[in-house]
């Protein structure tokens, strides 16, 4: 990025017990999303894939916000006056944000724990759960400023919402609260926002208990079928399940199958696989 990236000091980092805890780091700002926060978040996220100690990933916001949207001044207005800078901005903002969330290759969770507006959409729902505290305050605030829900939100957001409540908020803009985004299927659910850390670990302890091969393939396959016809996946989905026997180093499959069958010591109807 011609020297732009100094560091990560817009995003903050930290590691426990297989979650990656990858924190928006602007509180004064409400972690609106500048430049810097975008080349930041692009690296965390490349960095997080590649990394063995990362089992499940976690995206939240320092402070009182999860994300305020783009930065109004650092990316529009003074982006505006440079647009050869504000194309490589966009660049990096897409890549995080939407391709590199909606792949990436373990379990992500968005825990949502104040203001999430316009641009925060795009990584909230590229994110495979949202948990939200029920007083965080989401809202298409596009339309107060006089834009469109761009860069992707319009088309990310009709994947969750219907077009009812979709176009509802996008053209009136009304802020709505957390238990209001889990009505409306926004996120998966709205918890006190003095239990939503506990639930958020809660679920990816539940998620790495799980064999990760079968889960990596699982999310990709759900996210990615939904775009294809039905012969084309059928033969994908077969690929991708010829492809977890290859690459399952734990031999979940024929270990599962005899420990139900033949040793009788798990019902996978209601467990994962001991292991
Ligand atoms: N861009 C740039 N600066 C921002 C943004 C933003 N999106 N959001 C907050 N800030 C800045 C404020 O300018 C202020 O800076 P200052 O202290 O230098 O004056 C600081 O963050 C704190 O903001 P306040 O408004 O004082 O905080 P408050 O908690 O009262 O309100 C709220 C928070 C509701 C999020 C409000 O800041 C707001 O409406 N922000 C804009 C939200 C928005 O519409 N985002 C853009 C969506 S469109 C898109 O992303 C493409």
């Amino acid at each position: 990025y011609g020297g732009q990236i100094a560091g990560g000091q817009r995003v903050l980092v930290e590691k426990e017990d297989g979650i990656t805890w990858v924190i928006f780091n602007r509180p004064e700002k409400r972690n609106a999303m500048s430049p810097q926060l975008h080349f930041d978040m692009y690296d965390a996220v490349t960095e997080a894939e590649g990394d063995p100690e990362t089992q499940v990933m976690v995206i939240t916001g320092a402070g009182s916000s999860w994300c305020a949207g783009m930065d109004l001044k650092e990316f529009f207005r003074e982006g505006d006056q440079n647009p050869e800078f504000q194309r490589k901005v966009g660049w990096a903002s897409q890549e995080w944000r939407w391709r590199k969330l909606f792949t990436f290759p373990k379990p992500t969770i968005a825990m949502v724990n104040g203001f999430c507006f316009g641009g925060a959409f795009t990584p909230l729902v590229a994110c495979d759960f949202a948990i939200a505290s029920e007083d965080a305050l989401f809202g298409l605030s596009e339309v107060n400023w006089g834009i469109l829900p761009g860069g992707l939100v319009s088309r990310v957001v009709t994947d969750v919402m219907t077009l009812r409540d979709g176009l509802y908020h996008a053209m009136t803009g009304d802020p709505f609260d957390g238990k209001k985004a889990a009505e409306m299927r926004l996120v998966n659910y709205a918890v006190p926002g003095d239990q939503l850390r506990a639930e958020t670990v809660k679920l990816a302890k539940k998620l790495m208990e799980k064999n990760p091969w079968a889960l990596r393939a699982t999310k990709q396959a759900y996210k990615l079928v939904r775009n294809m016809d039905y012969s084309q996946a059928e033969d994908y989905l077969a690929a991708k399940a010829a492809q977890i026997k290859l690459q399952d180093r734990e031999g979940g499959y024929d270990q599962g199958i005899k420990q139900f069958i033949d040793d009788k010591t798990y019902k996978p109807g209601l467990v994962p696989w001991p292991g």
